[in-house]
Order: C-alpha cells, then sequence, then structure tokens
C-alpha cells in the first residue's frame, strides 16, 4: 500500500515521509543503499532498448533516486541530480550551460572556490567570466550582453550576507535571453524555494543542513523542466553520481533537517541580537536583524534564516585570532550546516568589484544546537580576549 501524503501537508510531515515508499521495499521505512556498477538485463533486446528502470550505477540507483524525489518535492523541481560536493553541486550545472565563447555573470559575494572554479577553469575553456555587486537587483540588465547564458546568484552572499533581490534579477535575466542559477545553501528549500520565485537551477551544497553531521559531503542542483534535461544530461556525461552511503546519509538528515533549522535559527537570532549590545563589537552581519542593510529584501522573499552570520570585531586583526584562539566549545574550522558550533576567520580579499569596508576583522559564526547560554558564555570570553589583545 502507498503512503498516502496530503498535497497540502505541512513541511515536517513532507520532511519526514518524502522521497521513498517503503511499500516499494517489503515495508522497511528506509530505502536500501545500494551499492551498484554493474545492473543486469533479462535479455539482449531490453539490454538494447534499455528499456527498464535502471541500467547503471553512473545512472541512478533506488537510492539516489529516493533522495533526488525527496529534494523534487520540496523544491518543486523537474528533476535533481545527486553528486559529491557542494562544489560539484556549482561545477556541473556550469558546465552544462555554458560553451567557449559565453559569457557568465557571477556575484561577487560567492562561495570562494566557485570564483576560482571560474577564474581557472571556466576561463581556460574560453568562457568570458564577470563579477556583479550583490547589490545589483534590476541593474544587471546593464550587464548582461548577447552572449550572457547564466547569471549565477548566491544569497545571502558568503561570509557578508548581502542580499540578493533574486526576482529583479531573474526578470532582467530572463528579458535578455539567460537563466538564473542560485547557490542557496544558506536558506536550504524550506526558507527559499528558488523555483517559485523564477530561479532556473537550484544549488544546494547538502553537506551542510539536508545532511547536518560534519560526516558527509554531497550537493545536489534542481532544474525547472526548461533546464531539466541538459542538466540531467551533463550530469551523465561527466559520470559525477555521489556515492550510495553519502546519499542515504543525506536522505537520513533531511528527516529531522526541519526541527534542527528551527532550533539553528532561533538561536543563532538571539545571539546575533545579544552580540549587537556586546563591547567590542562592530556590527552583525545577519539578514535577520533589522539592522541588516538588506533586511527588507531578506524579509520580503525568506521564510526563515539558518545558523550561519558574520561579526565584525574591534579592532586589528589580531583581535579576531584572540577571539578564537579564546573558544572552548565552539569549534575553529571551515564548513557549516553540522550539529555543533564553529567559527571561521574571513577574508574579503578575493572581492573585485564590491568590497565593502568594514570597522575591523570578520569572524564567521556556525551556530550548532548546543544551549544558547552556554555558547554566549564562550563567545563572551572571545571578545574580552579580543579586546585584551588591542
Ligand atoms: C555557499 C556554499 N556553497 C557551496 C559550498 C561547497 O560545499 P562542499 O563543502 O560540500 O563542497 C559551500 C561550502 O562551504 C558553501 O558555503
Amino acid at each position: 500500500m502507498a503512503k498516502r501524503i496530503p498535497e497540502n501537508a505541512g513541511i515536517n510531515t513532507r520532511l519526514t515521509h518524502g522521497g521513498n515508499d517503503p511499500h516499494d521495499y517489503y515495508g522497511f521505512i528506509n530505502p536500501p543503499v545500494v551499492h551498484a556498477s554493474t545492473v543486469l538485463f533479462p535479455n539482449a533486446a531490453t539490454m538494447v532498448s534499455h528499456a527498464q528502470k535502471y541500467t547503471y550505477g553512473t545512472r541512478g540507483t533506488p537510492t539516489s533516486d529516493a533522495l533526488a524525489a525527496a529534494i523534487d518535492e520540496l523544491e518543486g523541481s523537474a528533476g535533481t541530480i545527486v553528486v559529491p560536493s557542494g562544489l560539484m553541486a556549482v561545477v556541473v550545472p556550469l558546465l552544462g550551460f555554458l560553451s567557449a565563447g559565453d559569457h557568465v555573470l557571477i556575484v561577487d559575494s560567492v562561495y570562494f572556490p566557485t570564483r576560482h572554479f571560474a577564474d581557472t577553469m571556466l576561463k581556460r575553456l574560453g568562457i568570458e567570466v564577470e563579477y556583479y555587486d550583490p547589490g545589483v537587483g534590476a541593474g544587471i540588465a546593464a550587464l548582461l550582453k548577447p552572449n550572457t547564458r547564466v547569471v549565477l546568484t548566491e544569497s545571502p552572499g558568503s561570509n557578508t550576507f548581502e542580499v540578493q533581490d533574486i526576482p529583479a534579477i531573474v526578470q532582467a535575466a530572463h528579458a535578455g535571453g539567460a537563466i538564473v542559477m542560485l547557490d542557496n545553501t544558506w536558506a536550504t528549500p524550506l526558507y527559499f524555494r528558488a523555483l517559485d520565485f523564477g530561479v532556473d537551477v537550484v544549488i544546494h551544497a547538502a553537506t551542510k543542513y539536508p545532511a547536518g553531521h560534519s560526516d558527509v559531503l554531497a550537493g545536489t542542483v534542481s532544474a525547472n523542466a526548461g533546464c531539466w534535461e541538459r542538466l540531467r544530461d551533463t550530469f551523465f556525461a561527466m559520470g559525477s553520481c555521489a556515492g550510495p552511503d553519502d546519499v542515504y546519509q543525506v536522505l537520513r538528515g533531511l528527516r529531522t533537517m526541519g526541527v534542527r533549522l528551527e532550533r539553528h535559527q532561533q538561536s543563532a537570532l538571539a545571539i546575533a541580537r545579544w552580540l549587537e549590545t556586546q563591547p567590542g563589537v562592530a556590527q552583525v552581519l545577519h539578514p535577520g536583524l533589522e539592522s541588516h542593510p538588506d533586511h527588507a529584501i531578506w524579509k520580503r522573499d525568506f521564510s526563515g534564516a539558518s545558523g550561519l552570520f558574520s561579526v565584525v570585531l574591534e579592532g586589528a586583526p589580531k583581535a579576531a585570532h584572540a577571539f578564537l584562539d579564546a573558544l572552548g566549545i565552539i569549534g575553529i574550522g571551515y564548513s557549516w550546516g553540522g550539529y555543533e558550533s564553529l567559527a571561521t576567520l574571513v577574508s574579503i580579499k578575493d572581492r573585485t568589484v564590491a568590497r565593502r569596508t568594514y570597522a575591523g576583522p570578520l569572524v564567521r559564526l556556525q551556530i550548532g544546537l548546543e544551549e544558547v547560554e552556554d555558547l554566549k558564555a564562550d563567545i563572551a570570553a572571545g571578545l574580552e580576549a579580543a579586546r585584551k589583545s588591542a
């Protein structure tokens, strides 16, 4: 008997039951982890026609299908591919939709490895790469060229959290014949449903909130009906499928992502508000704060905020080092979206068109699932050490 989930079911109901149907596999709640390269055909005619659901490990298994179906339900997309990292989720669609001689517009506040890929590989392939200010909005129209094929957005921007006016960018890009891609990792489909805003291809580092436990690397890319075939063909051409154990772990993480995100959101906002009142803090860069320059756009388009934001400390760069070195609970490390809190030094030296000036060094905080009061005490010790370093 198939599961019956009402069309209007709430988000946590959909996260709990999306993707696989237990009755497709003897009623076991979770889908099988299928380790596969070869798939057997019953006869030569079926091998020639490929007239069976699965044909080879790189082209999908019941495990990858379960995750892709769950993401499609969340995104409202025509199809989803699952790749081995978040960076690969950026790389595959860019390679799929860009050719030599094309022009791509990339937001200047983009995740640095995306910029590195564009400045090295894309340029070497003869693609013209141009960066634009995250605050450009409808002004993107003036940057579009006859050969602009893709506008890559990331909102909020990496480390500095500028919120882009996605509806305005989509309108101008589509009028100019370009498609819009969005790295939506920060908001997840729960807090920003990108395809509803006209985005064509939506990218997620599933490493972060979907996996949620800092032990998996994976990415997903979902497309609307117009872009799905090309995205899927690129995925097949590159053989860029994720391994079954990682795919399984992401689906497992997805089940609890709604409740985890609620907690990340509440704790991060509480800490961001508290930080605004603390000595030694020059500014807090969190789109959910009224003081954030793009708060109005965030409020208009997003239904929530996750647990990642930055804080500008007063003082010299050594204040940020002293802050990090005084932390006990909060680890010093890259990535985010896991259950544990992390702090990272931020550099904006890579920016070329929108390098804002800040009053002091930036530190990025990933607020995990620990008790807020314990995190505040840890951060307070860091702030004291930062002040003393002056
Ligand atoms: C916005 C954003 N996109 C993509 C990625 C890449 O994800 P992964 O670490 O899985 O390659 C990251 C990683 O930090 C990220 O912050």
